[in-house]
């Protein structure tokens, strides 16, 4: 059976959902369009596999979009939307997450993704979704209304000289067991506490544990393999998750958490030990090198403090392309954290209309006493008289915390406050904050 028809294109084209029996077709097409290697092409296989199969808590085989040419049932186009809930300083709002997005080079620039990605946004209208989140390919999904503003990945990373050693009479500290489903209370208890040094973050329940921890294969490329720290009296200390596929020359981490009894100086010699040793096993077992190491935990980590020396290279991040279709709804969300920011700072109390000019549209913010009374979208027509002016897109830098006033004014001389006094207030709402996300996949 095949999946329902979304839109006849015309020429022999329709846009469908998935179904069960598209799976080897949509790996075959995965595979040839972002392939990147064989085990590169495991991992997405995996990856498509278990996406298709609908059995993970967020994912249904139906989110799936297909071009396909009806003349020949071939699939020539396809994406994915991955429905998930994220939290902006503790307020959960639901995001929507395109992925996997491609199209065979015979059949590009015709605007097949343009027409998936007006039926995914749909999607996410239909689901409550507030923005849409992608980690994509530089440029090109500005011309969709997205725009870079949200820390992706980064890290630190060292060579094999840099793993401390171990004396003869020491007794290794710490060890590494893989987590089991009785691991889940702890490890959530420690990924909760790590998300609230970051801004923005992503909300993983026990179902979705679980399903990374028994229910995806083996070799996901989007798995994590966890695995508890503990010391020699058992006791738990923390845990680490661990990509099953080797990143090229790399041994990576991507998430490491401890619990406050114990110090991130003694764990982490450990932890690098046991991932130098972990990479040498992957790269035996998938055909790669092991020349590198690496925490990919983002901007700043505690972890990144006690190991100068160990991780010297510094990786910057990339970003995600997020997209805030409405943006009154979204700020209306995350009011008590306006709020609270405001009464924090030296505008505690504030009464005044903060009217914001984006140049095509705006967006108007009222303030009564420190209490936000109402924000709404502002039509070109009502943009006179504005507080403060920002070439379209660039203001959710301000709301994602990852840029200051002065940086958008700095990089676009179309972006202006009326008065200092404006831009700290902007700051004050938005100020700039670390935010390091694991998107649900
Ligand atoms: C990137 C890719 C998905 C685009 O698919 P497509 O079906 O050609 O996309 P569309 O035709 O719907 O593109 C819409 C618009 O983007 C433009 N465009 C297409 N590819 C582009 C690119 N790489 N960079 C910038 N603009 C691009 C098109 O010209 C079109 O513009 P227009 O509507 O003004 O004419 C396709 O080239 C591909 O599969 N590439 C390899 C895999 C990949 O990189 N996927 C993205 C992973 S994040």
């Amino acid at each position: 059976m095949t999946g329902k028809i979304i839109r006849d294109l015309g020429e022999g084209l329709i846009i469908r959902h998935a179904a069960l029996g598209d799976e080897q077709a949509l790996v075959d097409f995965t595979t040839e369009i972002h392939s990147e290697g064989e085990w590169d092409g495991v991992g997405l296989e995996a990856w498509v596999r278990d996406l298709v199969s609908g059995d993970g808590p967020t994912f249904d085989t139906a989110d799936f979009t297909i071009v396909e040419n009806t003349t020949n049932g071939e699939i020539v186009s396809s994406c994915c939307h991955i429905s998930q809930t994220w939290s902006y300083e503790g307020i959960p709002f639901k995001v929507g997450r395109p992925e996997l997005v491609g199209t065979k080079k015979a059949y590009r620039r015709r605007g097949l993704i343009r027409q998936q990605f007006e039926i995914l946004h749909q999607w996410s209208v239909e689901r409550g979704e507030l923005v849409q989140a992608i980690t994509g390919i530089p440029y090109y999904y500005r011309l969709f209304g997205y725009e870079m503003t949200l820390n992706l990945s980064g890290g630190r990373a060292g060579y094999e000289i840099h793993v401390p050693e171990i004396k003869d009479e020491q007794v290794e500290p710490y060890h590494f067991r893989q987590a089991v489903e009785s691991d889940i209370p702890f490890v959530e208890e420690n990924y909760e506490r790590g998300c609230r040094r970051s801004m923005v973050n992503v909300l993983w329940d026990d179902a979705l544990w679980k399903y990374e921890l028994t229910g995806k294969r083996q070799y996901n490329i989007n798995r994590r393999e966890i695995y508890i720290i503990e010391n020699n009296k058992k006791e738990q200390v923390g845990f680490i998750g661990i990509p099953p596929v080797k990143w090229g020359k790399n041994s990576t981490l991507t998430i490491y958490e401890i619990t406050p009894d114990f110090s991130w100086s003694e764990v982490t010699p450990s932890v690098i030990r046991f991932l130098w040793k972990k990479g040498e096993e992957l790269a035996k077992e998938q055909k790669q090198e092991q020349k590198m190491f690496g925490f990919w935990l983002g901007e700043t980590h505690p972890a990144y403090l006690v190991t100068e020396t160990q991780l010297p290279r510094e990786i910057k991040p990339y970003a995600y392309y997020l997209r805030v279709p409405d943006l009154a709804a979204f700020l209306k969300t995350i009011q008590p954290v306006l709020e609270t920011r405001l009464k924090e700072s030296a505008f505690a109390n504030y009464t005044g209309e903060l009217k914001l000019n984006f140049y095509r549209d705006g967006l108007s913010l009222s303030f009564e006493n420190g209490q936000l009374k109402t924000v709404k979208n502002l039509s070109f027509d009502e943009l006179e008289n504005s507080s403060a002016a920002f070439p379209p897109l660039t203001f959710l830098h301000m709301v994602f915390g990852y840029r200051t006033i002065d940086e958008i004014k700095y990089m676009h001389k179309d972006c202006g406050t009326k008065d200092d006094l404006t831009a700290h207030l902007l700051d004050a709402l938005f100020p700039k904050k670390i935010s390091k996300v694991w998107p649900i996949s």
